[in-house]
C-alpha cells in the first residue's frame, strides 16, 4: 500500500517518543504567591491570574450540584457528552477532541513531545510559557522570536525562524502576557504556510474575549491542516478555572497520539468539571454578560491609565499590560499590602499584567494604583 507524504505526517507527527513518566509541577510564569488559605482570598481582590470574577454560571454550579451524588463513579459518557458537544458546536467530530485537567495538560505534553525527540519549538515571546518551560525540560530547544515594537507577535519573522530543525511553532492568540491579538485572516495564511512537517500549536485560551470573538479561532482549518493543534480552556470566559477543564482539538490521529500518551488516561477530569462544562456550552449568556462586564472593567483601567499617560496594550483579553515606568518599584509588592494582587512574570522587566475583575474592583485598582504614581 502506498503511503503518501501527508499521510505519513499524519501518523508520525504525534507517534515518534516514547512518553515521559513524571510530569514536571507546573510552574504558571507568575511572581504572584499563593495564598495561605482560602478565606484569605475574600479580603482580596484577585487581579494576577485572569480569572474570571463572575464564574461560574448558575448553569453550572446546578450541574455540579447535580453531580457530586455520582462522585464515587469514574466519569465515563460524561466525556462522550462533553465531546459530543464540542463536536457540534465546532463543526467536527467527537474524535477530533481530548479533554483535559485545563489547557496545561495539553500544553505540557506538546512540550515533552517536543523535547523528547530533541526538537526545536519556535515561538514568539513574551508568550505563556508551559509549553516552552515543559519542552525544555525534556531536552527541547526553545528558538524565541521577538514582538514588534508594538507588542505584537510578529507573523512574518516567526515563520522565518522555522527551519529544518523545527518541531513545533507555538502561537498563543490573543497573546497572554501581553494581551495583542493577531487578524484572523493573516494567522490563517501563516498556518497555510507553516512546513507540513512541523506542528502548529495555537493557544486560545482567550478567543472569548477577543475583539475577533469566536471568528478568530483557527478552527476552521483543523480538517485542512494535519498538523495544527488548538488549545481551548474552560478556565477563562466560562470561569471554571478551578475545576479544571480544557481541551485539544486536532485531526483524529494527532488526538489518538495525544490521549495514548495523556497521563491521565482522559480520566484527569472529574464527573463535576465534565458536566459543568456541559452546562456551560449550554449557557451563552453567561459569557456573552462576562464578556460585556469585562469590556466595561478594562475601560475603568484604560481611564486611568489614559489620564495619567501611562502606556499599555490594547487589550483583546480579561487582563491589560502596561509599562511601569510611571510608577513607584515594587508596584506589585506594594499593591499587595494594599489588600491587590497584581502580576509581573520574569519576563515583564517594564511591564506589569492586571487582569479585569468586576467594575467595582477596577475602580479600587485604579484608586489605589494611584497612590504610586511618581
Ligand atoms: C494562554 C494560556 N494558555 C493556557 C492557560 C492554562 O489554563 P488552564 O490550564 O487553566 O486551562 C493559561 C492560564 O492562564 C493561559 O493564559
Amino acid at each position: 500500500m502506498s503511503i503518501t507524504r501527508r499521510d505519513w505526517i499524519r501518523q508520525s507527527l504525534l507517534a515518534s517518543t516514547t512518553m515521559l513518566v513524571a510530569g514536571p509541577h507546573i510552574a504558571q510564569g507568575c511572581a504572584s504567591e499563593r495564598l495561605q488559605d482560602l478565606g484569605e482570598k475574600d479580603g482580596l481582590i484577585l487581579l494576577n491570574w485572569n480569572e474570571n470574577p463572575y464564574g461560574p454560571s448558575d448553569t453550572a454550579i446546578q450541574a455540579v450540584n447535580d453531580a457530586m451524588k455520582y462522585a464515587n463513579r469514574y466519569p465515563d459518557e460524561q466525556i462522550n457528552e462533553l465531546k459530543e458537544k464540542l463536536a457540534k458546536k465546532n463543526g467536527l467530530k467527537p474524535a477530533n477532541f481530548l479533554l483535559t485537567a485545563g489547557s496545561t495538560e495539553v500544553l505540557s505534553l506538546l512540550g515533552q513531545h517536543v523535547g523528547l525527540q530533541k526538537g526545536e519549538i519556535v515561538t514568539p515571546f513574551p508568550t505563556f510559557p508551559t509549553a516552552l518551560q515543559f519542552g525544555q525540560r525534556a531536552g527541547a530547544t526553545i528558538k524565541k522570536v521577538k514582538l514588534d515594537s508594538n507588542d505584537r507577535i510578529d507573523l512574518d519573522q516567526t515563520l522565518d525562524a522555522i527551519s529544518d530543525k523545527t518541531t513545533m511553532v507555538f502561537i498563543c492568540n490573543p497573546n497572554n502576557p501581553t494581551g495583542t491579538e493577531l487578524a484572523t485572516d493573516d494567522l490563517r495564511a501563516f498556518c497555510r504556510e507553516v512546513p507540513e512537517n512541523v506542528l502548529i500549536c495555537v493557544d486560545e485560551a482567550y478567543v472569548e474575549y477577543s475583539n475577533a470573538g469566536m471568528s478568530g479561532s483557527m478552527v476552521g482549518l483543523i480538517k485542512e491542516l494535519p498538523n495544527l493543534i488548538i488549545c481551548r480552556t474552560f478556565s477563562k470566559a466560562y470561569g471554571l478555572a478551578g475545576l479544571r477543564m480544557g481541551y485539544a482539538i486536532s485531526n483524529v490521529r494527532n488526538i489518538q497520539a495525544l490521549r495514548e500518551r495523556h497521563l491521565g488516561a482522559e480520566i484527569s477530569t472529574g464527573w463535576p468539571p465534565l458536566v459543568a462544562a456541559t452546562a456551560a456550552l449550554d449557557d451563552p449568556e453567561f459569557i456573552n454578560k462576562c464578556v460585556v462586564k469585562n469590556a466595561e472593567g478594562k475601560q475603568i483601567i484604560f481611564n486611568g491609565y489614559d489620564k495619567w499617560g501611562v502606556k499599555y496594550n490594547p487589550s483583546s483579553t480579561n487582563f491589560v499590560y502596561a509599562r511601569d515606568d510611571r510608577f513607584e518599584k515594587d508596584l506589585v509588592a506594594k499593591m499587595r499590602a494594599k489588600g491587590i494582587l497584581i502580576t509581573k512574570w520574569p519576563t515583564m522587566t517594564n511591564h506589569f499584567r492586571v487582569s479585569i475583575g468586576k467594575p467595582e474592583h477596577m475602580r479600587t485598582f485604579v484608586e489605589t494604583v494611584a497612590e504610586f504614581l511618581v
